[in-house]
């Protein structure tokens, strides 16, 4: 498994993971990666999610009580342990009260091998208020089909190069999307990152631009739409390795039979 998840945390499995040679690592690459510095007033509905009061992960809000996160950002933690900040453009406001969950309802078929149905719905203990800088994000319908060549929007405050630092401030960048098949072929016979029909994939020929460690659960989206979840790839930017995304309108029903939406 390779999810966007801070290295640090996952050290455990760093001695079996092909890590890139110094010279695998494309040098002019320092920003999400390849990105620029924005505010949470341009994404209302980016929450930040914290595991044990550290950040952790990326999330969507898609109503005063649900977000939306990867599956592999609360695989095994408890409602105890997971808060959310909401409406902040840095990471560790600690001042700011963090909202607490009511449940995690992680996807029953996500696999934590593989990283299939990498999607969780987390309800919230208490409903947001929204305004200009809380708001949710729109869901696609079921099984739609983004064409390659179509340019998706991402952000967050993971890493801004591979095994790089994590930035405090929002960034984002745009990716295009590719198709599955192309995704797919890209990885065959990769033993770290899988391709799905629960996984859309973005990324340039060129590499330079793609989410990285710490944006996971975070937001791809199309025209103001939420079509995809920040969830895994090999290495970040890599031009051999696009992003791969949970695939929203791919598991479009469980979001409605969990939420109602
Ligand atoms: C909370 O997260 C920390 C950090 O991963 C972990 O050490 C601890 O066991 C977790 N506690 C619970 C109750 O899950
Ligand atoms: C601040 O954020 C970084 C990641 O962006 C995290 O590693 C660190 O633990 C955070 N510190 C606190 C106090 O939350
Ligand atoms: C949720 O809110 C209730 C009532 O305010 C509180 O008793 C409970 O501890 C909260 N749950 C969590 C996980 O914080
Ligand atoms: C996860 O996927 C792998 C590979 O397909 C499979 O061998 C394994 O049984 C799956 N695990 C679960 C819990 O479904
Ligand atoms: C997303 O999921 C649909 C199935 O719902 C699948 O047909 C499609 O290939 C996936 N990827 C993209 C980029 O739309
Ligand atoms: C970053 O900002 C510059 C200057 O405003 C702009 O030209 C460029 O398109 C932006 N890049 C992205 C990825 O948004
Ligand atoms: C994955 O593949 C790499 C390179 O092919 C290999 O070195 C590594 O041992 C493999 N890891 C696992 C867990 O099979």
């Amino acid at each position: 498994m390779k999810v966007f998840l801070f290295i640090s945390s996952v050290s455990l499995f760093l001695g079996t993971w092909a890590l890139p040679s110094q010279s695998d690592v494309p040098e002019d690459e320092e920003r999400i990666v390849g990105g620029n510095t924005t505010t949470i007033e341009h994404f209302p509905y980016i929450a930040q999610l914290y595991r044990a009061s550290s950040f952790w992960c990326g999330s969507c809000i898609i109503s005063p009580i649900w977000v939306l996160t990867a599956g592999h950002c609360t695989y095994q933690q408890s409602i105890h342990n997971v808060t959310l900040r909401v409406g902040a453009s840095e990471t560790n406001q600690t001042a700011r009260t963090p909202i607490t969950l009511a449940r995690i309802y992680i996807h029953p078929l996500y696999n934590a091998t593989t990283v299939d149905y990498d999607i969780s719905i987390l309800r919230l203990n208490k409903s947001l208020t929204f305004g200009r800088r809380v708001a949710a994000i729109a869901l696609p319908p079921a099984n739609v089909v983004l064409p390659a060549g179509t340019i998706a929007t991402i952000a967050g405050w993971g890493s801004l190069a591979y095994l790089g630092n994590a930035p405090t401030q929002l960034q984002t960048v745009t990716v295009p999307i590719i198709t599955n098949q192309e995704c797919a072929r890209r990885y065959a016979g990769s033993n770290e990152t899988w391709v799905f029909d629960r996984n859309l994939c973005a990324g340039y020929d060129q590499g330079g631009k793609d989410a990285c460690n710490g944006d996971s659960g975070g937001p791809l989206t199309v025209r103001g739409v939420l079509y995809g979840l920040v969830s895994s790839g090999t290495g970040c930017a890599d031009p051999r390795y696009p992003g791969t995304y949970t695939n929203v309108s791919s598991v479009r029903s469980y979001i409605k039979s969990v939420t109602g939406l």
